[in-house]
């Protein structure tokens, strides 16, 4: 007798072939513009400037993530025991170019939280250690550092960035400052999520190095927005979302840690990789949605397809846009720094006489514009976060909003 074998019958899935972006290279600028906004699914409720938070993904790569869901659920246990760990080799070599580091120095996690919580809890720290940051660095990476120091008796010090800095050394220095015999490692922000403001963050390595201080830096609004070049900045431990500016799906993250520095930290959840300097020991996770992972490939494609830079020139273009034709006006304080090198597509703008919260209240409900509402740490007023997909339209909108709304 023979036995039926129903997976032979089975057709299999047939992942779509790989999108052709090539033609897109010849069009003008602004058509190129137009076609990658039609590349977005966009509510019509309002105006999105509020992309800081997460950059909801184009539909090209959403396809090709939701392939991977279903060939992730076709294969099930036979992908994760044969093809996960390659795969995810592959991709993070592919991120290392971007971000231009070793492929070894590497790792993909869910997002900054996780690189730089891993980071900051698995420090050698001593009692009595010192750390250093900034009050305008992300409120969790702070909560980390004040956990660390319940937990394990480190001080914490804390410095406060300008939002309109002199130069570069100013900054540096602020830093520098606080450093005592104790300091270990100094958190920076590569852009500061409130205001957009981008640090001299290889400057302050630098600095931090002569003083044999490690440094960690929160890039969470850098890959896929800016040219992000590890080797370059020199620092010794970055994280970032990819979810954020690269638009890959929710859950990606990276992590990078310099190869010597990797055998001194220790993971915050125990794997089966025992070499010291190997990333894969800091990895572990367990089981997690590997579809995301793969889904950053495509994003990868995606952003090739506009060219990084050419990205960069437009998220900058487009902040200036809009601030340039406010920044001098009467009530009106951008809390961004003006000089390009300073600032990319994010930017905070305050009125006088109107809480943030009240501003954000007033752009939605009355002008149908979504923003959010900043109020601590000397940062007054509504980040403004468009994506590639925004248009000058949409921008004179906002701006024509703003007046009306100062004028009143
Ligand atoms: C500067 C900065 N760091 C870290 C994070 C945390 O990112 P995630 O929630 O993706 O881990 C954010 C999120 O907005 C951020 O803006």
């Amino acid at each position: 007798m023979t036995l039926s074998t129903p997976f032979l019958s089975y057709k299999g899935f047939n992942q779509s072939e790989d999108i052709d972006y090539s033609q897109r290279k010849n069009l003008s600028e602004e058509n190129f513009w137009k076609l990658i906004r039609k590349d977005y699914l966009l509510k019509k409720d309002y105006v999105n400037l509020e992309n800081g938070y997460y950059c909801f993904i184009p539909q090209p790569t959403l396809n090709k993530y939701l392939e991977h869901v279903k060939r992730i659920n076709f294969e099930g246990s036979y992908y994760m025991r044969n093809q996960l760990d390659l795969d995810k080799r592959k991709t993070a070599e592919r991120l290392s170019n971007l971000v231009n580091c070793d492929k070894y120095e590497l790792a993909i996690t869910r997002n900054t939280t996780e690189s730089l919580d891993l980071i900051i809890s698995g420090f050698p720290w001593e009692k009595n250690d010192e750390a250093i940051f900034a009050m305008q660095d992300y409120g969790s990476m702070q909560e980390m550092f004040k956990l660390t120091a319940k937990r394990r008796g480190i001080i914490n010090k804390i410095i406060s960035v300008p939002n309109h800095p002199k130069n570069d050394e100013e900054i540096v220095s602020l830093y520098e400052q606080q450093i005592t015999k104790k300091t270990k490692l100094i958190m920076v922000s590569h852009m500061i999520n409130i205001t957009g403001q981008i640090l001299p963050v290889k400057k302050i390595c630098e600095m931090a190095h002569s003083y044999n201080i490690d440094v960690l830096v929160d890039g969470a609004h850098c890959v896929g927005h800016i040219d992000v070049d590890i080797k370059d900045l020199n620092c010794d431990y970055y994280g970032s979302s990819l979810h954020k500016w690269l638009s890959a799906p929710l859950g990606t993250g990276l992590l990078f840690v310099k190869k010597e520095k990797i055998s001194k930290i220790e993971p915050i959840l125990a794997g089966h990789v025992h070499q010291r300097d190997n990333i894969m020991r800091l990895n572990h996770i367990g089981t997690h949605p590997v579809h995301s992972d793969l889904a950053i490939n495509d994003a990868l494609d995606y952003l090739n397809s506009i060219g990084l830079k050419r990205k960069e020139n437009r998220l900058r273009y487009l902040q200036r846009y809009w601030s340039d034709k406010l920044r001098s006006k009467r009530n009106i304080i951008i809390n961004t720094p003006l000089e390009n090198f300073r600032s990319c597509g994010i930017a905070n703008i305050g009125v006088k006489n109107k809480t943030p919260d009240e501003l954000s209240k007033i752009l939605f409900k009355e002008y149908g514009i979504f923003t959010v509402a900043i109020d601590y740490a000397n940062v007054k007023g509504c980040r403004i976060t468009p994506n590639i997909y925004t248009n000058e339209k949409e921008l004179d909108y906002f701006v024509e909003s703003i007046i009306k709304i100062t004028s009143n």
